[in-house]
């Protein structure tokens, strides 16, 4: 089966998500980094087979475009694994936050790692999303929260794009000033003096230096309040930068029509959802982000209402959040098996948002994310009859072979 995606001039929603337009006995063609052909294998070899063209022999597998991880907090030192087990034995997220573990633990390990040794251990986890068919991963800031401590996890990332870039090795990045993740210790009780400092220092030094493509925020109860997060993203916007959010993880507190006012590219999360937030999503064309591994992480029993979403025409992505609080898993196949056994998305619909849907909400839906004539050569091989295998066969391993533009990657 080649799972093509495409072509998809907009991020799929409603009926066009459950629809990956599969091709039986298909091949794909592709010269340097871009893809030069899509069709019935006969057709392709015809047309494509040259003397010096290497062939993969794809019988019995599937192809699908590179995944796409549209949302990862990959910035990180030290591990949550004590908190794991006080929440088996009864503590909740929250709890644990209130009493100063949770996202500030992170924060404590984080600033005392250096540039250098965070880069080394995000690449690590990049090396295993490429092993298990990611392709594009965006990456968020947000365990540094004071300005030197930003700039260096966003420096981090830029470094490590670099690298890969010119080693031609790894997955593509995005990245992502995430300031607004927590309240840091020393800002408690003036939290409208740390939403300055995002404002006023923060973003502008992120902007001047490029070092992010998008703004996100935790927009939550014990987070940042509907108007705290509008200032934000309006700065956000108003110095270049696209934006996200996290909305809806375990309150509405209005995320979600923040996000629809400003015009954000994704809401990520949606665990708590109304049918009028839904509504808002749909008017403004927000893409949602789903992130089965969390509740899954969390152990809460209850996923985002992924149905209810599709079938109100809101175009759904799939995505990690791989941190080290709720969910460590760089496995994005892992949340296309949990999307149809825990919110009953078909097969399709999961590989539509895990692709092409979420390449869209990293602005990117026009050059990859699809197998289509044009578009860049991210593709898998899975070792996999069909595309149902990609849910059904799950907690292993399937990726076979693994393009980035072109190359065929170690993995
Ligand atoms: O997306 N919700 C906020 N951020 C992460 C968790 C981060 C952490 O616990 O370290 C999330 O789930
Ligand atoms: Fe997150």
């Amino acid at each position: 089966e080649l799972v093509t995606c495409g072509p998809s001039a907009t991020p799929r929603s409603g009926a066009a998500q459950g629809d990956a337009d599969i091709i039986h006995n298909g091949a794909v063609a592709f010269t340097g980094d871009k893809i030069v052909g899509v069709g019935p294998t006969e057709e392709i070899m015809h047309r494509f087979r040259g003397e010096d063209t290497d062939l993969i022999d794809a019988t019995g597998k599937t192809v699908t475009p590179g995944l796409v991880d549209a949302h990862t907090h990959l910035i990180w030192a030290g591990w949550r694994d004590e908190e794991y087990e006080m929440r088996l034995k009864g503590a909740t997220y929250l709890e644990i936050m209130q009493a100063g573990g949770g996202i500030m633990s992170t924060v404590t390990a984080t600033r005392l790692a250096a540039e250098d040794e965070l880069k080394r251990l995000a690449k690590v986890r990049l090396e295993r999303m490429l092993a298990h068919g990611t392709t594009t991963v965006e990456i968020k800031s947000g365990y540094g929260l004071s300005v030197e401590d930003e700039l260096k996890s966003l420096r981090a990332i830029r470094s490590l794009n670099e690298e890969l870039q010119e080693a031609g090795s790894g997955p593509r990045i995005a990245a992502t000033f995430l300031g607004a993740h927590a309240i840091p210790a020393e800002y408690k009780g003036k939290e409208n003096d740390y939403i300055d400092l995002i404002c006023n220092e923060m973003l502008p030094q992120v902007a001047a230096e490029s070092l992010a493509e998008w703004c996100d925020a935790f927009c939550d109860i014990r987070a940042f309040d509907a108007e705290q997060t509008r200032r934000i993203l309006s700065t956000a916007k108003s110095l270049g930068l696209g934006t996200r959010l996290h909305a809806n993880e375990f309150a509405r507190v209005g995320a979600v029509q923040v996000a629809a006012e400003m015009g954000c590219s994704s809401a990520d999360h949606l665990l708590v959802l109304e049918p009028e937030d839904i509504e808002a999503l749909m008017v403004a064309g927000t893409i949602a982000v789903l992130l089965p591994g969390t509740p899954l992480g969390l152990g809460l029993g209850s996923y985002a209402p992924a149905r209810a979403l599709i079938e109100a025409g809101v175009p759904v992505a799939l995505a990690t959040d791989c941190n080290p609080g709720t969910c460590p898993s760089e496995n994005l196949v892992l949340m296309i098996s949990l999307a149809c056994s825990q919110m009953k998305m078909t097969p399709a619909e999961a590989i539509v948002a895990a692709t092409i849907n979420s390449a869209y909400s990293l602005n990117r839906g026009e050059i990859l994310g699809s197998l289509e004539v044009g578009k860049l050569a991210d593709i898998v091989l899975w070792d996999a009859p069909n595309h149902r295998h990609l849910a059904y066969h799950f907690g292993v391993n399937l990726a076979e072979m693994v393009f980035v533009g072109g190359r065929r990657l170690q993995i």
